[in-house]
């Protein structure tokens, strides 16, 4: 992948990607929605990029569905589709449109392709990895299944699509506990993050959960003591934690909850001061349509996130480069898992 200097020359060959405030003020719909957490030169920057995208996305007949983990300019900019890991994967099956482009992270992209197989599916980075979907290969499952003959693998969408193939059923932090509650085993395998299987064996003590040694680099940097000390000096912060943390910082917090949840918790509760216990851009994303929400206290960035640009994005529409291709026996397989989630989750909520 070319760096970036090198990607904004190639580009400027094709389109008019100047920093221009007449391009900024013809998309000021646009920076509204971003205008406390970008500044002006910032969006003169951005809007020729986010114009050149949202044209060739017209012309190629594309969709970008976007994480909630995105940067502002990214998602507020040119995404058609925002939400969090179980929302994208029911949205990349209703697309229609030729090609989708995953403006997220390497396993979202499989899982569109997975759900869409006939579709061109596209991701502005091929390295925009996953720790979690790196800690745990179909031999680690086939491992736990040895340790516990007969018992179901529950696994989280954050793996390789040779991973989810491997397993039973698919989760994402949005219904994990629905998944294991709905399974009709006394003990429950969950991979790859050890974190949320310990927050859903809170949820769900009925059952045995046993669990793979894998966490996400990002959230198992926060820890009980910061989230105490930090109560202590705020105590009106209402404090709200992605279940990917570890179970004493789950413990501290008023809520937790998908990166959706989390999004619908404050849009819902309005609280004066928030802190995100999760990636960085979830406060910013939220920051316009929120003005009464102070957001306070530390954040951690995810650097595979953050692999994703708008220059790599335009790049991909440009050169349609990027296509996530899966075996399609793979495929098939890690299908049945995903599907059985969506459909066990759908069926629970009713
Ligand atoms: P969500 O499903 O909550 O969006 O989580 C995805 C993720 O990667 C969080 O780190
Ligand atoms: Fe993976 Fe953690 Fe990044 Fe989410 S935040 S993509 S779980 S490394």
């Amino acid at each position: 992948m070319l760096d970036q200097i090198a990607l904004r020359s190639e580009l400027a060959a094709y389109y008019d990607l100047a920093p221009s405030t007449k391009v900024a003020d013809t998309n000021a719909h646009l920076y509204a929605r971003m205008s406390r957490v970008v500044s002006p030169p910032d969006w003169a920057i951005f809007a020729p990029y986010v114009a050149a995208i949202n044209t060739l996305k017209k012309q190629r007949n594309a969709v970008i569905l976007a994480h909630n983990y995105m940067t502002p300019e990214i998602y507020h900019g040119i995404a058609d589709v925002v939400g969090d890991s179980l929302q994208l994967a029911i949205e990349a099956t209703r697309v229609e449109a030729d090609v989708i482009v995953q403006c997220g992270v390497h396993f979202m992209a499989e899982t569109s392709k997975i759900l869409n197989p006939s579709k061109t599916v596209l991701i502005p980075d091929m390295e925009a990895g996953c720790s979690l979907a790196e800690s745990i290969t179909p031999a680690g499952i086939a491992e736990m299944r040895a340790k516990y003959p007969g018992a179901p693998v529950v696994t989280y969408v954050n793996t390789t699509a040779a991973v989810k193939a491997a397993s039973d059923i698919c989760c994402t932090s949005s219904n994990a506990a629905q998944i294991v509650r709905g399974l009709d085993s006394d003990t429950v395998i969950m991979t790859p993050d050890k974190y949320l299987a310990q927050n859903i064996a809170k949820q769900v003590p009925e059952k045995r959960i046993v669990w793979w040694d894998g966490a996400c680099i990002v959230h198992e940097q926060y820890s009980a003591q910061d989230l105490k000390d930090f109560r202590e000096w705020n105590p009106d912060t209402r404090i709200i934690a992605h279940p990917e943390c570890p179970p004493d910082v789950v413990a501290e917090a008023d809520f937790s909850g998908s990166t959706s949840g989390i999004i619908d918790y404050v849009t819902q509760q309005r609280p004066e001061k928030a802190m995100l216990v999760t990636e960085c851009s979830m406060a910013s994303n939220i920051s316009d349509a929120l003005p009464d929400v102070d957001f306070v206290g530390p954040c951690n960035m995810c650097p595979y996130m953050k692999k994703i640009t708008l220059e790599k994005v335009l790049w991909a529409l440009h050169t349609m480069e990027g296509k996530v291709e899966v075996d399609p026996v793979v495929a098939n397989k890690a299908r049945i898992a995903v599907q059985r989630m969506i459909d066990l989750s759908a069926k629970v909520s009713g």
